[in-house]
């Protein structure tokens, strides 16, 4: 069921800022910043060849990472990403092996403009998983 590891995601305090650390300091290739107000947060992808590091600012009032921040004043690593072929035939069988989803269990589009779910951290050692449909 576990495909490829699509990305790690930090939390940073200021994007602009953290984008041009990657670009500078490690000669890494990011992308344009994105604006994603539906899921209050704004990205950048690096690609490191084998996988991607995503940068999340938060965007808006009540942005899901604004908690984060909160108690990560620096950032630090909020999730990884998995990539999956189905993601309801993904979720079921976790399910069914008593892992918990987050939110109601439908997939949301994700920054790729792909279904996404969230696995419960308290069941994967405190790191919250994304999967994603590719
Ligand atoms: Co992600």
């Amino acid at each position: 069921m576990l495909g490829k590891l699509n990305h790690v995601a930090l939390v940073v305090p200021d994007l602009a800022a953290a984008a041009d650390e990657w670009r500078g300091r490690l000669g890494a290739s990011v992308s344009a910043p994105q604006a994603l107000p539906e899921h209050g947060v704004t990205v950048v992808f690096i690609d490191t060849g084998n996988s991607k590091i995503e940068l999340l600012e938060p965007l808006g009032e009540d942005s899901p990472i604004a908690r984060f921040l909160d108690r990560n004043p620096d950032g630090g690593m909020h999730h990884l990403c998995f990539e999956v072929e189905d993601i309801i035939a993904s979720r079921d069988h976790l399910l069914a092996e008593g892992a918990r989803v987050l939110g109601d269990g439908e997939p949301r589009t994700g920054a790729h403009g792909k279904p996404v779910l969230f696995l419960h951290p308290k069941d994967w050692a405190g790191t919250l998983i994304e999967l994603e449909q590719v």
